[in-house]
C-alpha cells in the first residue's frame, strides 16, 4: 500500500475513534515551535524557539534570516519536543503543520519538515491555517469551550472578528481596513524608540503612564465591525514629531498609555458589539495582541457588563506556538481533512 492510501486509512480509523495524539509544527514567522497535543485539548509537550534577538537589531522580522534560522532550529525543536514528552515519532498518530498565512520561506521550512516526518513515520499529514490555530488556543485553555462563539483575532498581520459557527466553520463579521492591530502597536512602539517586538514593550511602558494624557481619535469605519488603525497610528506619529520639532520632551509612558487606551477601546467596542448583536453568550480572544494587559482587562469589564462569558488563552498561547496548531489539527483530522505530500506553503491563505 502506498503512503497516501495508508495515511487515509489511518486518518479514517482515528476519526472513527475520536482520539488522536498529534505532533504539530509552526514556523510561519519568527518562532520555530513544535508541540504534542492529545485530543486537541491537552498539551503533552510544547517547545517554542524564538528568533527575537536575531531580528531585534533590524527593528523587525527579516524574512531571509527567519527562514535560515528555521532550517537550523526545526529538527532540534522537534527532537526536544518528543524527548520532553518521552515519546518517539512512532508514538504520535499524525503530524500537523501551519501551511499559511505567513512568510513563504518560513512556512516552507515547517511544511517540508512535517512532510518528511509524516512520510518517514507513515502517518497522516494535517494542513493547518495559522489563524485557525490562534482561535483554537482557546480550546486548550478552556476545556469546556465549544462553538458557537464570537472571536476577536488580533495579531501582527490580522485583525478579524469572526463567528465560530462550528469546529472549522467561520463567518467573517469584520476586519481591519488597513493596518493590523499588532502592526499598529509595533509602529507606535518604534516611533517611541522602543525595541522590537514593539507590542509587548509598549504594553509594559504604558503601565507607567496616564492613558488620558493625550486625546487620540476613535476612528470610525463604514462597516459596523470593521477596524481602521492607520489614523490612530498617524495621529500618534504626528504628535511625537511635533513635540520633537518644538524641542519638547516626549513623555513616552503617557503616549504609550494613551495609544494603548485608544487601540483597546477600538478593539473592545466593536468586538463586544459583534458578540451582542449576534446574540453570542461567549466571546473569545486570540492572537499576539490578545496578550495585551489593557485589552484583557477592558474586555473583562465590558463582557461582564454585557453578561457575556469571556475566554482567552494565557499569554504564552496567544503569541505564536505549535500547541494551538495541534489543537486546530485535531479538529481538522476529525473532519477527515488531511493533505497529500504535494502540500505547499500558502502565504496569503484566508480563514474565510
Ligand atoms: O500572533 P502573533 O504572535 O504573530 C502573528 O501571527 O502575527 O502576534 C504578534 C503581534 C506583534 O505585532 C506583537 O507586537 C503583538 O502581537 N503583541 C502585542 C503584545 N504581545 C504581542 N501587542 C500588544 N501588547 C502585547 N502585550
Ligand atoms: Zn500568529
Amino acid at each position: 500500500m502506498n503512503y497516501e492510501q495508508s495515511a487515509r486509512e489511518q486518518a479514517d480509523r482515528l476519526r472513527a475513534s475520536g482520539h488522536a495524539t498529534i505532533l504539530a509544527i509552526e514556523s510561519s514567522c519568527d518562532e520555530t515551535a513544535a508541540a504534542i497535543i492529545h485530543d486537541g485539548r491537552e498539551i503533552v509537550s510544547s517547545i517554542i524557539s524564538s528568533q527575537i534577538p536575531l531580528h531585534a537589531m533590524y527593528g523587525g522580522v527579516v524574512p531571509e534570516i527567519a527562514s535560515r534560522k528555521h532550517v537550523e532550529s526545526v529538527d532540534p525543536v522537534v527532537d526536544e519536543c518528543l524527548k520532553k514528552a518521552g515519546m518517539t515519532l512512532a508514538d504520535v498518530d499524525a503530524v500537523a503543520v501551519t501551511y499559511g498565512p505567513g512568510l513563504v520561506g518560513a512556512l516552507l521550512i515547517g511544511v517540508s519538515a512535517a512532510k518528511a516526518l509524516a512520510y518517514a513515520a507513515g502517518k497522516p499529514l494535517i494542513p493547518v491555517n495559522h489563524i485557525e490555530g490562534h482561535v483554537s488556543a482557546n480550546y486548550i485553555a478552556h476545556k469546556d469551550l465549544e462553538p458557537p462563539f464570537v472571536c476577536l483575532v488580533a495579531s501582527g498581520g490580522h485583525s478579524h472578528i469572526v463567528r465560530v459557527d462550528d469546529y472549522g466553520v467561520y463567518t467573517l463579521l469584520g476586519q481591519t481596513m488597513d493596518d493590523a492591530a499588532g502592526e499598529a502597536f509595533d509602529k507606535a512602539a518604534r516611533v517611541l524608540g522602543l525595541p522590537y517586538p514593539g507590542g509587548p514593550m509598549l504594553d509594559k511602558l504604558s503601565r507607567e503612564g496616564n492613558p488620558h494624557a493625550l486625546k487620540l481619535p476613535h476612528v470610525q469605519t463604514p462597516g459596523r465591525y470593521d477596524y481602521s488603525f492607520s489614523g490612530l497610528k498617524t495621529a500618534l506619529i504626528n504628535t511625537v514629531h511635533k513635540l520633537r520639532q518644538n524641542g519638547q520632551d516626549v513623555p513616552a509612558a503617557d503616549i504609550a498609555a494613551s495609544f494603548q487606551y485608544a487601540a483597546v477601546e477600538l478593539l473592545s467596542d466593536k468586538a463586544v458589539l459583534a458578540a451582542k448583536e449576534s446574540a453570542s453568550r461567549v466571546m473569545a480572544l486570540a492572537g499576539g495582541v490578545a496578550s495585551n494587559s489593557g485589552l484583557r482587562n477592558t474586555m473583562n469589564d465590558k463582557c461582564q457588563k454585557a453578561g457575556i462569558r469571556l475566554v482567552m488563552p494565557p499569554p504564552i498561547l496567544c503569541t505564536d506556538n505549535a500547541a494551538m496548531i495541534g489543537s486546530a489539527g485535531f479538529y481538522r483530522l476529525m473532519r477527515g481533512e488531511i493533505a497529500g505530500l504535494d502540500l505547499n506553503a500558502c502565504p496569503s491563505l484566508r480563514l474565510v
